[in-house]
């Protein structure tokens, strides 16, 4: 199937477009539903989108029904630069009533992380009783190797076909972290991956071509069962240097 790609001139028009789409869908689960589970990202890509989110389109989303869950962590505490939680407070949660009760970080207090990926998905079990979580929407990046989430390639994560949450092991500093599986990924309903540079052209063509291999470039294993892949892309990623070509 052809994928979902949607080529913005730059990541300020991609920030600016995801962010609609993802108020539309926040309200169409709300609206169905009476709430709405939204798993954010880590990285730097979606800075601006969590930026808009919390200002121009603040709004437009009814805080109080959302869920927030996170992707994947670097085990470090909230307070670290490397948190993924730390950075989201900081862009989004604390401009945003979003009630306390509806937000589910990843804790990093556990003696090690996988200790920490079976609280997170006793707290996943807890809000999705049934046997996979069904996220209304999922916001992942993708790395210039092929990752996602801190799902590597090469990793053993990749071949978890059962536990929704596991312990992961990135190339950086600190290496450990927790991360959704593939399984639990590809229940939901709806994913937009956020990619922007150059930098990402050539992982983006091999998992854009549909025959990557997800060992290789683990963003090729999202495949969702029943829902809707979008990929919001700046010109660069898309097309690397050397060409223009927008939507
Ligand atoms: C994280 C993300 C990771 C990120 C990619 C792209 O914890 O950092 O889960 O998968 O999305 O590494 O990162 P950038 O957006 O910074 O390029």
């Amino acid at each position: 199937m052809t994928p979902d790609v949607r080529v913005c001139s730059d990541v300020n028009e991609m920030s600016l477009r995801a962010a609609q789409a993802i108020v539309r869908t926040i309200n169409d689960a709300v609206r169905a539903t009476g709430k709405c589970s939204f798993v954010l990202s880590g990285g730097s890509t979606p800075r601006r989108l969590y930026g808009l989110l919390a200002s121009q389109f603040r709004r437009h989303i009814p805080w109080d029904r959302v869920h927030l869950f996170w992707g994947d962590e670097r085990y470090v505490p909230a307070g670290d630069p490397q948190s993924n939680y730390g950075m989201t407070r900081q862009a989004l949660l604390d401009h945003v009533a979003c009630p306390a009760a509806n937000v589910h970080p990843m804790l990093t207090g556990f003696a090690t992380a996988d200790l920490a990926s079976r609280d997170y998905e006793a707290t996943l079990r807890n809000h999705f009783p049934d046997d996979w979580p069904r996220f209304d929407l999922v916001l992942l990046g993708l790395g210039g190797d092929g990752h996602t989430a801190s799902l590597f390639p090469g990793s053993s994560a990749l071949r978890e076909k059962t536990r929704w949450v596991i312990a992961a092991r990135a190339p950086a500093d600190p290496p450990a972290g927790l991360t959704l599986t593939l399984p639990a990924l590809n229940r939901a309903a709806a994913v937009y991956f956020l990619v922007a540079g150059p930098n990402k052209a050539d992982a983006l063509d091999h998992v854009l071509a549909g025959s990557a291999d997800s060992n290789l470039y683990p963003a090729a294993g999202v495949r969702l069962e029943n829902g809707t892949v979008i990929w919001w892309v700046d010109r660069e990623a898309r097309f690397g240097n050397d060409s223009w070509s927008v939507d």
